[in-house]
C-alpha cells in the first residue's frame, strides 16, 4: 500500500471513529448527571425480592417526610424483582400483582415528590433472581425506560457467562444516549475486568466489589479495600463500593458512623438501604448528618485515600474544594485507641482548625498534631482548615 492511501485509511477510520463516538456523548455532555456522587435509596439491601408499589410509594414520601430529600436524597431505585416476563413484542413486562399501575404511574407519582425513579435490569439473559435480562434487548428496554419517565438504571451481572463486560456495558451506553433521556448509569459487574478503568467512559458510577451485607466484617473489608482506586473517579464517574446498611440493625452506631464516614471521604454513592418508613431518630441523624454529606457532595469530586496506617489504625483524607480536608481516623480494632493525625500528613503547617463532623463542634487548633481516643470500630470524622 502507498503512503498516500495509508494516510487515507487512517483519516477514514479516525473520523469514522469521532463521528460515532461523538453521537453517543454528544447526548451525554448536554445533560451532565452525576456531578457529585448520586443520593438516592435502593430497595435491596432491606427488602431483596419484596418490591411493589406501594413500598415505593411510601418510601418516596418517607424521603420527604423525614428529611432525607432535604439532605440531598434523589433517586428511588428499584432493585431486582420487579420484572416477570417480555411481552410479544419482546417489551419487558412488570409484575402485575406488584406493580398493578404500571411503572410509568409509578414514575409520576416519585416525580410529583420532586424525586427521581430508579430501575434494574441485567447485562446477562437473566437477573441473578432469574428474572428476563437485558442481553439482546439493551436498546428496546431502555427505550422503555426512557418512555416510561425512568431516571437511573443500575445493570447486573449475572447469567452472563463468556460475555466481555467493557463491551456489553458499552450497548447501555448507547442505547442511553440513542434514547435520549438524561438517565444515570449504574454498571455492576462487582469489580470483574476491573471497571474502574472502562468505567469512567462507560458509566457514572461502577460496582468495584461484591455485594456489602449488615455486618462491621463485610463492610469494613470493601471500604477499606478501595485505596488506590481515587485516580479513576471524579465528576460524572464515580466508585461505586456498594449501598448503605446504615439502619438495618446488623452493626452498632459506631460501626454505622465509620460505614458513613468511610463512604462520605471516598466519594461514593449514598443509596441508603433501610427502611426509611420507619427509621429511628438515631439512623435518620446518621443518614442525614450534613456536615458529612457535604464531604461526600462536595464539589472538587475528589475520592479520598489512606495517608497513614499502623496495626488496626488508618487514617483517611479527601481534599475539599474550599483547601480543607476531611480526615477520618479509623480504629478498626477491638478496643479503645489513641490515633495521632500529624499534620504533616495533610502536607500542612500549623496552625489549622480542627471541626468534630459528627458532633457538630470545633475542637481547637493545633500547631502540628492532634491525638483523640477512637472507639472500636469507630471514627473520628474532622475537617481541617488552614
Ligand atoms: C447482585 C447485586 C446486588 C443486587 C442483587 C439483586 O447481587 O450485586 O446489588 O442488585 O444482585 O439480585
Amino acid at each position: 500500500m502507498t503512503n498516500s492511501r495509508r494516510a487515507l485509511i487512517a483519516v477514514l477510520f479516525a473520523s469514522l471513529f469521532v463521528v460515532g463516538g461523538s453521537t453517543a456523548f454528544a447526548q451525554i455532555a448536554n445533560h451532565p448527571l452525576a456531578q457529585t456522587p448520586p443520593m438516592g435509596w435502593n430497595s435491596w439491601n432491606k427488602f431483596g425480592c419484596g418490591v411493589s408499589e406501594n413500598l415505593v410509594r411510601e418510601t418516596a414520601d418517607a424521603m420527604v417526610s423525614s428529611g432525607m430529600k432535604d439532605a440531598g436524597y434523589q433517586y428511588v431505585n428499584i432493585d431486582d424483582c420487579w420484572q416477570v416476563s417480555r411481552d410479544a413484542q419482546g417489551a419487558i413486562v412488570a409484575d402485575p400483582t406488584r406493580f398493578p399501575s404500571g411503572i410509568k404511574a409509578l414514575a409520576d407519582y416519585v416525580h410529583s415528590k420532586g424525586l427521581k425513579l430508579g430501575v434494574y435490569t441485567d447485562a446477562g439473559r437473566l437477573t441473578c433472581e432469574g428474572r428476563p435480562g437485558g442481553l439482546d434487548h439493551e436498546l428496546q428496554d431502555v427505550k422503555t425506560y426512557a418512555g416510561w419517565g425512568v431516571d437511573y438504571v443500575k445493570i447486573d451481572w449475572c447469567h452472563a457467562e463468556g460475555l466481555d463486560p467493557e463491551k456489553q456495558y458499552v450497548k447501555f451506553r448507547d442505547a442511553i444516549a440513542q434514547a435520549g433521556r438524561p438517565i444515570v448509569f449504574s454498571i455492576c459487574n462487582w469489580g470483574v475486568k476491573a471497571p474502574w478503568t472502562w468505567g469512567p467512559h462507560t458509566g457514572n458510577l461502577w460496582r468495584t466489589t461484591g455485594d456489602i451485607s449488615d455486618h462491621y466484617d463485610r463492610m469494613s473489608v470493601i471500604g477499606f479495600s478501595q485505596n488506590g482506586l481515587e485516580k479513576f473517579a471524579g465528576p460524572g464517574h464515580w466508585n461505586d463500593p456498594d449501598m448503605l446498611e446504615v439502619g438495618n440493625g446488623g452493626m452498632k452506631r459506631d460501626e454505622y458512623l465509620t460505614h458513613m464516614s468511610l463512604w462520605a471521604l471516598l466519594a461514593a454513592p449514598l443509596l441508603a438501604g433501610n427502611d426509611l418508613r420507619s427509621m429511628n431518630a438515631e439512623t435518620k441523624e446518621i443518614l442525614t448528618n450534613p456536615e458529612i454529606i457535604a464531604v461526600d457532595q462536595d464539589a472538587k469530586g475528589v475520592q479520598g485515600h489512606r495517608v497513614w496506617d499502623e496495626g488496626p489504625l488508618e487514617i483517611w483524607v479527601k481534599p475539599l474544594a474550599d483547601g480543607s480536608n476531611a480526615v477520618g481516623l479509623f480504629n478498626r480494632g477491638e478496643s479503645e485507641l489513641k490515633i495521632t493525625l500529624d499534620l504533616k500528613m495533610l502536607g500542612i503547617r500549623g496552625p489549622a482548625r480542627l471541626r468534630d463532623l459528627w458532633t457538630h463542634q470545633d475542637v481547637g487548633s493545633t500547631q502540628d498534631s492532634y491525638s483523640p481516643q477512637v472507639p472500636k470500630h469507630g471514627v473520628m470524622m474532622l475537617r481541617v482548615s488552614k
